[in-house]
């Protein structure tokens, strides 16, 4: 069975990938689960300068999902050099740096700071953290800072640079081709969609910062919609990411044209998600007589123009 996934000449063994901010920087899971069966890790979001990120509370749990208001607390990156790249290196499974900055320049500089370090393939750049004042949704709402950033990054890396997409936004696809004309490798989709919780007793939201970005289950429904826009409007690969907590929800997000997948929340309840989701996608495709996993990619059976998206499109 082939299972890999190549991504501008660097190969992934699977489809699976751990999602930003779920999965910590890679190393703290590592007595937990085989990292090295996940197709790649992604980092936490990375930036120029260590943040302490919101004040608490800052996650509140809903039907089928989670908010969450970390506003991109991180260690920095070169903390992230000096104390998690060592152990990045003793793996065999590809890690992407995610990076998030509050300015063109410091999306440049972390990505710069990485460059020399070949135990990083490549950068997911995220553009739609939904929890921040500067950068996050101001760039990621806006389709030409989202090509001015990646122009910026393209010329100053051969890696793979992925581009994070919001859903919060209505065509995702004008983003998307933005990326494309660009020269980014792929996109993934989606962040979380902005929400909000209300604590009815203390008259007052769960979260400090009122609202915050929703994941899991819940979004699942969206989050593939958004797949589907993407898929046809742009030939980059799409990274499917919203509410994937089994196996067949990988799949659906594959047949409607996702290349890989990204698991999130369900890393909170096992951090052993993306692998067991792995094995599930591996065990369908023996069982429908497929070789090669690439076969699922987009094989949705689904009229053309049928969808209120076609029109957009
Ligand atoms: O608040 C946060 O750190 C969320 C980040 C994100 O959704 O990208």
């Amino acid at each position: 069975m082939n299972e890999s996934f190549t991504l501008r000449g660097v190969t992934f063994q699977n489809r699976v990938f751990t999602a930003s901010g779920t999965f910590g920087y890679g190393d703290e899971t590592t007595g937990l689960v085989n990292v090295n069966k996940l197709g790649g890790i992604i980092t936490k979001s990375l930036s120029l300068k260590p943040r302490d990120g919101n004040p608490a509370p800052r996650i509140a749990e809903t039907a089928s999902g989670m908010l969450n208001s970390i506003g991109l607390a991180n260690i920095g990156v070169q903390h992230f050099i000096d104390e998690k790249l060592p152990t990045l290196r003793s793996l065999s499974t590809k890690v992407i740096a995610n990076i998030a900055a509050s300015s063109i320049d410091e999306y440049c500089a972390v990505a710069e700071a990485l460059e020399p370090f070949a135990e990083i393939a490549g950068y997911e750049i995220n553009v739609s953290c939904p929890n921040v004042k500067e950068g996050g949704l101001n760039f990621g709402t806006d389709p030409n800072q989202v090509a001015r950033i990646a122009r910026e990054l393209r010329r100053r890396t051969e890696k793979i640079l992925i581009v994070k997409l919001t859903p919060n936004v209505t065509h995702i696809s004008e983003f998307a081709r933005a990326c494309e004309a660009e020269g980014m490798d792929a996109v993934s989709a989606v962040n979380t969609l902005i929400g909000m919780a209300v604590n009815i007793h203390t008259r007052k939201p769960k979260l400090s910062s009122t609202t915050g970005g929703l994941s899991g289950p819940a979004i699942k429904p969206v989050a593939l919609a958004k797949v589907y826009e993407l898929t046809r409007a742009v030939k980059i690969p799409v990274i499917g990411i919203g509410g994937i907590a089994t196996w067949e929800d990988a799949v659906e997000f594959l047949l409607v044209g996702a290349s890989a997948v990204q698991v999130g929340t369900a890393n909170f309840i096992s951090p052993a998600t993306g692998v067991t989701i792995a094995e599930g996608i591996r065990a369908y495709c023996a069982s429908h007589g497929f070789a090669d996993v690439d076969a699922i990619v987009g094989a949705l059976i689904a009229e053309k123009n049928r969808s209120v998206i076609d029109s957009w499109l």
